[in-house]
């Protein structure tokens, strides 16, 4: 049997995750709690770091393969909205090619979470900007290689 402060302790873990609900959404709060793409890949071809105005920095890792992002994967210390978008941003970028995934903005990211807090979105361009330095970087390797 649990005792009162048992019974307490239930009910305010059930309110903060009612107000994560509807403060974030169900698609950030199941990406959150289990984000795809965390975590470095083997042998990465290319890498971007980007610390946003808020202090958080990001990296985003992507194996090419034929001109196209055959793996992605993310590392970030910030809030948890800088994962969950990092994570999209990885997720959005599996399968094209350079050029089109260059495209990838925050715009894209806020979509495919179905939207972020107005407070967070910055995370969300934090995010595109690490995937785009990484894309960057595989070009400036590339180009160093082919002179
Ligand atoms: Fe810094 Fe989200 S990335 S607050």
């Amino acid at each position: 049997m649990k005792s009162n402060l048992g019974r307490a302790l239930d009910q305010l873990q059930r309110q903060v995750e009612a107000e994560s609900l509807e403060k974030y959404g169900r698609r950030v709060i199941e990406r959150w709690e289990n984000p795809p793409h965390k975590g470095m890949i083997d042998n990465p071809s290319c890498r971007g770091k980007k610390t946003g105005s808020c202090g958080d920095s990001m990296e985003i890792f992507l194996r090419i393969q034929d001109g196209r992002i055959m793996a992605a994967g993310f590392v970030a210390d910030g809030c948890g909205s800088s994962q969950v978008a990092a994570s999209a941003c990885c997720e959005l970028s599996m399968g094209r090619t350079l050029e089109d995934a260059m495209s990838i903005d925050k715009n894209a990211v806020l979509e495919l979470l179905g939207g972020l807090p107005d407070d967070d979105a910055h995370c969300a361009h934090l995010a595109a900007k690490t995937l785009e330095d990484a894309i960057h970087d595989w070009m400036t390797r590339f180009r160093d290689q082919a002179g």
